[in-house]
């Protein structure tokens, strides 16, 4: 298991989506933050819904950062024919996601490909003695959808993962959630905005706090105008552009419904305190 010194902070985030916008954002904000790549990880999806699949991907392996594999590029790897998401056939989600892969399949490089297969799945690390578990969607499920609303799933999934915090990306929408086990961290992702009706990406901190750590999710503001006019110069999802501009997703259908309500309100930077402690000190868990 990978030790992390707790004295510095953690950036972490998921969804660049072929948002190259985005990605270089969050690559800014990272130095803004002096935070280097060994202390960035990724949860997956570096290529997605927007214009520049292949850009992205490379932009993405110059920084270095940690990534683990989404469903995307696990598809992508396989030459698989759909982006593995299981989307209801002829549902809006399926019918939009028919536009986007094979746009994204056909520009990117055998390099790209490689780079993809060979990204790991999951990423363990401990942090001012915690536990952290990085996944994309679920734990035995790379593309389970897990929101906030869905206690069942959370609960499930938290005791799947054998660690104190979970780390996980594919939901799309950030957000904290106390669980019997411990915490699941969606710090959100960047190259889409989360349905709350602002064209902004959303990516998390970890950093310690005297003796806690403090988990946190943050805006990030990209040129989603010029993201947009790049989707709609080529055709294949212009829905996908209308969503970059005005925030709101193309298709509710993978949400629960207290997220679908959310829809177009404003969220909310959120975080949370967690105590540093000894893992013996709540019974410890296996190795
Ligand atoms: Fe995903």
């Amino acid at each position: 298991v990978l030790e992390l010194d707790a004295a510095s902070p953690l950036l972490v985030f998921g969804g660049p989506y072929s948002n190259v916008r985005a990605t270089e954002a969050i690559r800014r904000e990272a130095e803004r933050l002096a935070i280097p790549p060994d202390r960035v990880i990724c949860t997956g999806d570096v290529v997605a819904y927007c214009a520049e699949p292949e850009e992205t991907t490379e932009l993405m392996r110059d920084w270095g950062c940690h990534v683990i594999k989404g469903n995307c590029e696990e598809k992508l790897a396989e030459g698989a024919e759909d982006c593995g998401c299981n989307f209801a056939a002829g549902s809006a989600c399926d019918l939009l996601a028919r536009g986007w892969y094979p746009f994204a399949a056909a520009r990117i490089s055998e390099a790209s490909r490689a780079w993809m297969a060979a990204l790991p799945a999951t990423i363990r690390f401990r942090m001012g003695g915690r536990h952290f578990r990085v996944i994309h969607g679920g734990v035995t499920e790379t593309a389970r959808w897990v929101f906030a609303s869905d206690a069942p799933t959370l609960e499930a999934e938290q005791e799947a993962a054998q660690a104190d915090v979970v780390i996980a990306g594919h939901a799309g929408v950030p957000f904290i959630a106390s669980t019997g086990r411990g915490t699941w961290f969606n710090p959100g992702v960047i190259g889409m905005p989360a349905n709350d009706g602002t064209p902004d990406g959303w990516y998390g901190l970890i950093h310690a706090e005297r003796e806690a750590l403090r988990l946190s999710t943050h805006r990030l503001v990209f040129d989603s105008r010029a993201a947009a006019a790049a989707v709609r110069r080529y055709r294949y999802a212009d829905s996908y552009a209308r969503a970059l501009v005005t925030g709101l997703w193309p298709s509710l259908d993978v949400l629960p419904s207290a997220e679908q309500g959310a829809t177009g309100q404003r969220l909310k930077a959120r975080s949370l305190l967690i105590r540093r402690a000894p893992l013996a000190a709540q019974g410890g868990l296996a190795a």
